[in-house]
């Protein structure tokens, strides 16, 4: 089971309320997005659904998946990294919700695309044999989870914001995640997911590589409400 009863829950309820607003309002949000996005009116992201706040629909910029992709799956594979299923204790760390839809380069959420996510732990550490990083493991972490995107091409995340790390004596890298995204029609997507307002962005040598608007598809800025949460759309290239 690749969700837990809570998150299925929370997850059919925003279905839910997604098809009656769909149902109810979309000849008014049509027109309210046309008249507003036009102008330029900023429009806050949570405000929105998902699929409401996208209207870029240019491929995601790739990345490599990196040296420390699991090499054994954990025993819990479900979308909610901060914690172990046969563990007590949760996994330390500032929690945060991601949401997203993934889509094609024609805008069109794409169902049942699998999204598998791996990171470092709060104190920056993958769970990797090849990980130099002397800082300590985080037993109670998943460190990879998966989730299935549902009929609307949305899919979230809870996990906690992972540690930066050095990758050498003279580069640090910035927090962030990485993705990987398969579906049938699509081409593999394997990218990274960096937070907004970190210093470390501006001197990574991989972000720095990507082009302005590149980079502001893979930074996301986290608001906190009742939780902190913040938004990364997918976009895939149809086969
Ligand atoms: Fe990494």
């Amino acid at each position: 089971m690749y969700i837990k009863q809570q998150e299925r829950v929370s997850l059919e309820w925003l279905n839910v309320r997604a098809e009656k607003m769909e149902n109810k309002f979309s000849r008014q949000r049509r027109n309210f997005l046309k008249k507003h996005l036009f102008l330029g009116t900023f429009v806050a992201a949570e405000w929105l659904l998902p699929s409401q706040s996208y209207s870029n629909c240019n491929l995601t910029p790739r990345e490599s998946a990196g040296p420390f992709y699991p090499l054994n799956y954990p025993s819990d594979q479900d979308n909610d990294l901060t914690y172990l299923k046969d563990k007590s204790k949760k996994a330390n760390g500032e929690i945060i919700y991601i949401n997203g839809i993934v889509q094609d380069d024609n805008c069109q959420p794409i169902s049942k695309a699998i999204i598998e996510i791996w990171q470092a732990c709060a104190t920056g550490r993958y769970n990797h044999p090849e990980d130099r990083n002397p800082a300590e493991l985080d037993p109670n972490f998943q460190y990879w989870g998966k989730a299935v995107t549902n009929v609307h091409g949305e899919y979230r995340f809870k996990t906690i914001k992972p540690g930066s790390y050095p990758a050498s004596w003279f580069w640090t890298r910035p927090p962030h995640i990485h993705f990987t995204v398969r579906s049938s029609k699509h081409s593999e997507l394997t990218t990274q997911m960096y937070f907004s307002g970190e210093p470390l962005n501006n001197k990574d040598r991989l972000l720095q590589n990507f082009s302005k608007k590149e980079r502001e598809k893979c930074i996301v800025s986290f608001y906190k409400k009742k939780q902190q949460s913040g938004q990364f759309n997918l976009t895939l290239k149809r086969q």
